[in-house]
C-alpha cells in the first residue's frame, strides 16, 4: 500500500474515487457549490431530499460522468467543526471511508485534503490524521485464510491525498511519513495480539522482538529461565510453571537521546494465553485471552516506531512473557512466591497472574535507572465493568506524569480515564502470611491490582495502564477491526513526542 501527496485542482484529477469532506450544515462552500453546478444540482437534490446533509458517519457516492475527471465521488459527512473530538471524528471518517470503499473493491482513491482541514490544525498533523485514519482502516488479519473468499476485500493499493498548492503538500507529506512510521507500529502489535496461542509462545515473541530489533537497530536482549531463576525472579517463574512452553523476559533498548539520558523504561504484560492458570476461567470467551499480551505488543510496537521516527529519546522496553495454564505443575492458591525485589507474595488466586509477571519486571528496570516508567497491562475485567471498551485507566504515583498521559491520549484518540490510588486501597492487599497477597477483593478491582503493582514502583515516577478493555474490539469501528486493536502505541508515541 502506498499513500502519496500530490497537489493541484482535484475536480480535474483522474481517479477511480474521489473523497471530498463535508461539515454538518456547511454545503454552501465554493467548492461544493461548484461541485453541485457541475453534477447538474445532484448535490442540493440530496441534501433537499434527507440523504446527506454531512452528519457524522454519512456518505454519499455519486457517479460523476462527464461532470468530473473522478470516475466516483464520495462524500462523507465529518458532523459539527468546532466539537472536541474533531480530530479523532477526521481519523474515523477516513477510517470507515477506506473499509466502504475496499468493501466495493475499489483499491485505489484520492482524498480532498482542502475540505477535510479543519481550524487550529497545521497541515501536517492533516496529514498525520487522515493517513492514521486510511492505514488503521485499511488493515486486516488474513495470515490464516487460505481459501479465496469473495466476501474478503481486496488489499489497499493506493491512496493519494491531494492539496491545492505546493506548499500544502510538502507540509501534508511530513504528516504521512510520520504516521507511515507509527501505522507499523500498531499494525505490528495488532498482528502479535491476532496471533492464535498455538503459535505465538513466550519464545514466538522474544524472536518477534529480535527480528524487529534487528530491522530498525534496537538492542535485545533475551533472558531464558536459568537466568530468570539466578536472578530471583520468583514471581514471573511462578506463574510460567504450569506452562511447559518457557518463560521469557525481553528487552529492548532504543538510544535516540543523548549518552547521559535517563531512560524511560515501558513494560508490558505479555502473558500470551492466559487460562487464569488452576484458579481456571469460564469456558465462555477464553479466546480471547490470547491477548492478554497486548500490553507487550504496544512495548513492541512502540519501541519499533520509535526507532523508525528516529525520536530524539532513550527507551528501554521489557516484556515478561509467559502462558498460564492449569496443570500438575502450576502454582496453586495459598502458595507463597518470593519476587525478585524479595518480598513475598502470597497467590490466592492464580488468575491474577499479570500483577506478578508486572512485579518482577518493574523491580527489574530499577538497574536502567529510569527517568520514568509507563507498564500496560490487561490487567483486570473490573476495568472493563468500570470503563466499558472506550478509554483505558491510568492510575500512578506521579500527578504530573499522568497528566501528561491525559493529555496524549486526548490528542490522539486513545483515551485515558484516571482512577484515583489512595493508600486506603493498599489496606485490601495485606496477607496474614506473607508480606503481600496478589488479590484485593471485589471492590475496585483495577484500583488493587494497581496498588499492588506500585509496592514495586517505589522507587520511580510511575504510570499504568490498563487495557483490559481498549485491547480487543468485538465488532469492528471505523479505523479499529476486529480482533488486536493495538492500543498503546498511538498514545504512548504521542507522549514521547
Ligand atoms: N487477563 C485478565 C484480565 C482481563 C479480563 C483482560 C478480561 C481482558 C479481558 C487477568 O489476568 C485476570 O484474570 N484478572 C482477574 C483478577 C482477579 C482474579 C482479581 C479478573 O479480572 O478477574
Ligand atoms: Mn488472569
Ligand atoms: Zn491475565
Amino acid at each position: 500500500m502506498e499513500i502519496k501527496v500530490k497537489h493541484g485542482d482535484s475536480l480535474k484529477l483522474k481517479t477511480p474515487c474521489l473523497v471530498v469532506g463535508v461539515w454538518e450544515g456547511r454545503l454552501r462552500t465554493p467548492q461544493l457549490r461548484e461541485l453541485d453546478r457541475r453534477l447538474e444540482g445532484a448535490l442540493s437534490r440530496a441534501t433537499r431530499e434527507g440523504e446527506f446533509s454531512g452528519r457524522q458517519k454519512e456518505t454519499l457516492l455519486l457517479y460523476p460522468g462527464k461532470a468530473l475527471a473522478a470516475e466516483r465521488l464520495l462524500l462523507v459527512g465529518l458532523g459539527k467543526d468546532g466539537r472536541k473530538a474533531e480530530r479523532n471524528g477526521l481519523r474515523q471518517a477516513l477510517g470507515g471511508v477506506t473499509s466502504q470503499l475496499l468493501g466495493r473493491r475499489i483499491s485505489r482513491f484520492s482524498i480532498d485534503t482542502a475540505s477535510l482541514a479543519l481550524r487550529r490544525l497545521q497541515e501536517a498533523e492533516l496529514g498525520q490524521i487522515l493517513a492514521e485514519g486510511v492505514e488503521l482502516g485499511a488493515y486486516r488479519f488474513d495470515a490464516y485464510r487460505t481459501e479465496k473468499s469473495e466476501d474478503l476485500p481486496p488489499a489497499l493499493e493506493q491512496v493519494q491525498l491531494v492539496a491545492a498548492a505546493s506548499s500544502a503538500a510538502r507540509e501534508l507529506d511530513k504528516g504521512v511519513v510520520v504516521a507511515r512510521a507509527i501505522c507499523r507500529g500498531v499494525c505490528l502489535a495488532r498482528d502479535l495480539v491476532n496471533q492464535p496461542g498455538n503459535v505465538k509462545s513466550p519464545e514466538y515473541l522474544a524472536r518477534r522482538a529480535r527480528e524487529l530489533a534487528a530491522e530498525v537497530g534496537l538492542q535485545c536482549s533475551v533472558l531464558e529461565r536459568a537466568e530468570l531463576e539466578a536472578l530471583g525472579m520468583g514471581a514471573l517463574l511462578g506463574v510460567a510453571q504450569g506452562s511447559v512452553r518457557e518463560p521469557r523476559l525481553i528487552v529492548l533498548e532504543y538510544r535516540g537521546g543523548r549518552d547521559d539520558a535517563r531512560p524511560v523504561a515501558l513494560v508490558g504484560k505479555g502473558v500470551v494465553f492466559d487460562a487464569g492458570g488452576i484458579s481456571l476461567k469460564p469456558a465462555e470467551k477464553m479466546d480471547e485471552m490470547k491477548m492478554d499480551m497486548a500490553g507487550g505488543a504496544a512495548v513492541l510496537g512502540t519501541l519499533y516506531a520509535a526507532a523508525l521516527l528516529k525520536l530524539p529519546v532513550n527507551l528501554v522496553g521489557v516484556v515478561p512473557a509467559v502462558e498460564n495454564l492449569p496443570s500438575g505443575s502450576a502454582i496453586r492458591p495459598g502458595d507463597i512466591l518470593t519476587s525478585l525485589s524479595g518480598r513475598t507474595i502470597e497467590v490466592l488466586n492464580t488468575d491474577a497472574e499479570g500483577r506478578l509477571i508486572l512485579a518482577d519486571a518493574l523491580t527489574y528496570v530499577k538497574r536502567y535507572e529510569p527517568r520514568v516508567v509507563i507498564d500496560l497491562a490487561t490487567l483486570t475485567g473490573a476495568c472493563i465493568v468500570a470503563l466499558g471498551h472506550h478509554a483505558s485507566a491510568v492510575l500512578g504515583n506521579h500527578d504530573g506524569l499522568v497528566r501528561q498521559l491525559l493529555k496524549a491520549g486526548e490528542t490522539c484518540g486513545e483515551r485515558l480515564w484516571q482512577l484515583p490510588l489512595w493508600s486506603d486501597y493498599g489496606a485490601q492487599l495485606k496477607s496474614e502470611v506473607a508480606d503481600v497477597k496478589n488479590v484485593g477483593g471485589r471492590p475496585a478491582g483495577t484500583i488493587t491490582a494497581a496498588a499492588f503493582l506500585q509496592k514495586f514502583a517505589e522507587d520511580f515516577t510511575w504510570a499504568h495502564l490498563d487495557i483490559a478493555g481498549t485491547a480487543w474490539e468485538e465488532k469492528g469501528r471505523p479505523s479499529i477491526p476486529r480482533g488486536g486493536t493495538g492500543v498503546g502505541v498511538r498514545l504512548l508515541i504521542e507522549y514521547l513526542r
